[in-house]
């Protein structure tokens, strides 16, 4: 590592060099987010979508069977899961099922932080779509779970060059402290950078980018909802980060979006019940 150039330098030259393998977001996931946004939605397209992946349709099934959805009677087909629990439902649930390995690493302490950062991306996710419907977004029902769900994909991948990285060169110095630093510090920027390369819509790359700013259009809703459900995530320790201390009523997402004191207990409520579904 040369001396004069900070860590964080270090890991923006090797991003830039180009020699970094990106993570791929799964092709079933693109395509069922397609059809989720659509206004009319097709029900045979998410059902053949999944079934031609057997072991992202076990995944599906499992969990719409968890506890999360109360399931009294096991749903066995994908058919089945679409009629119980309604095509959306099960759009997001695959979601989640195509995504959960990419957060996944050999690396026992990368992997115990990936964990972490799936349940954190799980929660807001799902915080997401919820504060979406309490606030009678409905235009944005096919999008509020997918921005959730990748507002902090640029930490992932921070993580995933630092691990290419010492696979490169073992010897590279990087603290527990340093690491949460450059996830923190650079994900941002290069989440938003990432999506740019999956070709997202902007609306997403936006939200990856300005998820912590300062200055932040507080006229996109979408963003809204995400920095609201992020920080709510926060407050209760889902992810990394934990501050108790945080306010909800006091935000001014919460001001904008005009909820109540006991809409956002709720939110608290539902947020708690998302480790199940991330354990
Ligand atoms: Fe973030
Ligand atoms: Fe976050």
């Amino acid at each position: 590592m040369q001396q004069n150039l900070s860590f964080l330098d270090v890991i923006k030259q090797h991003i830039a060099a180009g020699n970094i393998v990106l993570p791929v977001l799964s092709s079933a996931a693109m395509r069922i987010q397609q059809e989720l946004v659509k206004k009319e939605p097709d029900m045979r397209v998410v059902e053949n979508l999944i079934s031609q992946d057997q072991s992202l349709a076990s995944q599906v099934l499992q969990i719409a069977n968890s506890a999360f959805y109360h399931g009294l009677v096991e749903v066995m087909t994908i058919r089945a899961a679409i009629v119980r629990l309604g095509m959306q439902e099960v759009g997001r649930i695959t979601l989640l099922a195509a995504t959960k390995n990419q957060f996944r690493s050999k690396n026992k302490e990368h992997n115990s932080i990936m964990h972490k950062l799936w349940q954190h991306s799980v929660g807001c996710a799902l915080g997401v779509q919820w504060l979406s419907k309490r606030c009678k977004f409905d235009e944005l029902r096919g999008h509020a779970f997918f921005a959730g769900l990748f507002h902090d994909v640029g930490k992932l991948f921070v993580l995933m060059v630092i691990e290419q990285m010492k696979e490169k060169n073992a010897h590279i110095p990087i603290t527990h402290a340093l690491l949460m630093e450059a996830m923190t510090v650079l994900h941002t920027q290069q989440g938003y950078n990432l999506m740019k390369q999956w070709n997202l819509p902007e609306d997403y790359c936006v939200i990856a980018r300005d998820h912590h700013s300062k200055d932040f259009d507080s006229k996109n809703i979408l963003l809204l909802l995400v920095r609201l459900s992020n920080m709510a995530c926060i407050r209760l320790g889902i992810g990394v980060e934990q501050d108790p201390s945080l306010v909800l009523s006091a935000t001014e997402e919460a001001h904008q979006l005009n909820l109540s004191e006991i809409d956002l207990a709720e939110l608290e409520v539902l947020l708690e019940d998302t480790a199940i579904l991330a354990g």
